[in-house]
């Protein structure tokens, strides 16, 4: 749901306007045509009474969407357990400017950051004022038969209670993928057609995400609550059914999940997981030659070996998981591709409106527009042209040209790019997250890079659709920031806006190329924030070695930033040449892990006195 933050400051558009049309790498960065528009201004705040109502309202079609989705996937919840536990999951992200009381949070005084240079050190430094602890890491214990999986990616948090004395949730954690050298000591350049079973069940534990059941006492520090029935695991091996009427390439049920990459909260609290690179795990699917019987293109971990039955078009869904209860479910409506995400906004009839990115060079950005309240299985699924400014409808029945290369709608979800293709969607530089610009409702989506075209530091695209409530089909796209000298990043990544209307923001220079031309004065990968009034981007974070920072997600309150460090030491050759041994040191092999970030410069943005 895009909300309207009454506190954040004005933009000072125009000074920036000025620069960003001075740029010559603006263009060849961005392929959409890039239409000036200024239809910012003009949008009230939101007042308290409104804000609670519409949560009123959410909550009303969120037992209703939610209802249909345990209906659908034969889940066994009575309707009464189900409603008391949605009403004690708390609102998830969606009070924007607002205390946990509906109380609007005062504007802020002053922008606490001093900045960070770039860094090199094998560690996880932070600006002044800024302080973290360790969450979670690989292999830790989450429950007496659970571990920790690899490579933490997205994080979502989901208050249960949220007081003085006590702050308690559920917190998502991705696992994205996993690094055979750390699970099993396998060497850099084996076959991986020599891997036992055994090691490829290992693997297939790593992937999929984790639900921890937090807590933070006042003055403590926030801890997995250990006796907590929630604390669970999905992996490689969990039983997933599609949420579609036609088996999916032979099944009704999919063997795991994985890739899972970034992901996006639903307004009734669950979880939106996206599979991402699902091509390194099953392989890929060639159906260029013969669409009846496709090419199978081997995979890069070999797990096809093991588990034939297993085929790429089971993965590269949008999942769905109950958070409560981790049931989950692919959304086939979604489409298949590399999703980094699913943003979800909730329109005024209560119809859902998903964004999702394709993260791959020359790929495309979607949206899904339910056809019936809160339904993520009812809809039309749309590819963007942001040369045209337009949505371009993927529906089987609407477009002769998917009807002469298609033999249905199911094929066309399973073949999400080339039909986005045919109908002349703008192929786009690894378009990444997408967030909603909470004071303006702008659509804000990262494009990392796109080496093999020259862009190198990426940009992060504004899109501002012409309908109100998202729902329509025409739009004006546009540079928002741009990587590169004048803003000190590159390849930005994942977003996340706190409860102020600040941009937070990620980088992914890939681990074997940082440090080297032309990335060299970034650094390591960092942690961003965009100062608007001052029109300048600010390091607050930097990464150990190799890593990327993924995953920022704040607590509704804004004093707590949830963060992944993920894959330092990814280019150690060896386990006896290891690049990073972070978090532990010494000779340690490094961890992923999930930090919080807290501290007296957080409190100061949020308008706290610590
Ligand atoms: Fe998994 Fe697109 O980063
Ligand atoms: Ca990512
Ligand atoms: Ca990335």
């Amino acid at each position: 749901m895009a909300q309207r933050c009454a506190a954040v400051a004005a933009r000072p558009d125009p000074s920036r306007q000025r620069r960003l049309q001075g740029r010559a790498d603006l263009r060849a960065a961005q392929h959409s045509g890039g239409r000036a528009s200024r239809r910012l201004a003009g949008r009230g705040p939101q007042n308290k009474t409104s804000v609670l109502n519409k949560l009123h309202i959410m909550k009303e079609q969120n037992r209703r969407s939610f209802l249909q989705f345990l209906g659908r996937t034969g889940l066994a919840v009575s309707g009464a357990s189900l409603f008391t536990s949605l009403e004690s999951c708390g609102e998830p992200q969606h009070n924007k400017g607002y205390t946990e009381t509906g109380e609007k949070i005062e504007p802020k005084i002053e922008f606490p950051f001093k900045g960070l240079a770039a860094k090199t050190e094998d560690q996880l430094l932070l600006d002044e004022g800024l302080e973290y602890q360790i969450l979670a890491k690989w292999q830790d214990e989450i429950s007496p038969k659970d571990k920790f999986g690899f490579n933490n990616d997205y994080t979502a948090y989901i208050p249960l209670q949220q007081g003085p004395d006590l702050q308690e949730g559920l917190l998502w954690v991705n696992h994205e993928y996993l690094d055979p050298l750390f699970v099993h000591g396998f060497a850099r350049k084996a076959d991986p057609k020599t891997k036992t079973k055994e090691a490829i069940d290992q693997e297939l534990y790593e992937v999929g995400g984790s639900i921890l059941h937090i807590q933070k006492k006042a003055d403590g520090p926030w801890t997995i609550k250990q006796d907590s029935d929630y604390n669970r695991r999905l992996n490689g091996f969990t039983e997933i059914p599609f949420d579609w009427p036609e088996a999916i390439a032979g099944k009704k049920v999919a063997m795991g999940t994985f890739g899972n990459c970034a992901g996006g909260v639903t307004p009734w609290g669950s979880i939106l997981t996206c599979e991402e690179n699902y091509q390194f795990y099953y392989g890929e699917s060639d159906y260029s030659q013969d669409a009846e019987q496709p090419k199978r293109i081997a995979s890069a971990y070999g797990w096809e070996h093991k588990y034939p039955d297993n085929l790429p078009e089971h993965y590269g869904w949008v999942v769905e998981v109950n958070i409560k209860s981790g049931k989950a479910r692919k959304l086939v409506a979604l489409g298949r591709c590399a999703h980094e995400c699913a943003q979800v906004h909730e329109a005024s009839d209560g119809r859902l409106v998903v964004y999702t990115g394709d993260d791959k060079n020359d790929e495309h950005i979607y949206k899904f527009i339910s056809s019936q309240p809160g339904s993520l299985t009812e809809g039309t699924l749309y590819a963007a042209n942001t040369e045209k400014g337009e949505w371009l409808s993927l529906n089987y029945e609407e477009q002769p040209i998917l009807q002469e290369h298609f033999k249905d709608q199911t094929e066309v979800l399973i073949r999400l790019r080339e039909a986005a293709k045919l109908l002349g969607a703008t192929p786009l530089n690894r378009p990444e997250d997408i967030e909603f610009d909470p004071q303006t409702g702008n659509v804000l989506i990262t494009l990392t890079n796109n080496i093999p075209k020259g862009d190198y530091m990426g940009q992060i695209l504004k899109i501002e659709e012409d309908s109100e409530d998202k729902t329509g089909l025409t739009f004006k796209a546009e540079a928002f920031l741009t990587g590169g000298a004048d803003f000190g990043f590159a390849c930005p990544d994942n977003m996340a806006f706190d409860p102020r209307g600040n941009l937070w923001f990620t980088s992914d220079i890939s681990g074997s190329k940082i440090g080297k031309a032309p990335y060299t004065p970034y650094g390591n990968n960092s942690l961003f924030v965009y100062h608007q009034a001052e029109d300048k981007v600010i390091r607050v974070a930097s990464a150990p070695k190799d890593a990327e920072l993924t995953g920022p997600y704040f607590t509704p309150d804004g004093r707590h930033l949830f963060l992944s460090v993920q894959h330092p030491g990814e280019t150690s050759p060896s386990l006896e040449e290891l690049t990073s041994h972070w978090p532990e040191g010494g000779d340690s092999v490094p961890r992923s892990a999930v930090v919080v970030i807290s501290g007296p410069s957080l409190d100061k943005l949020m308008g706290y006195n610590s």
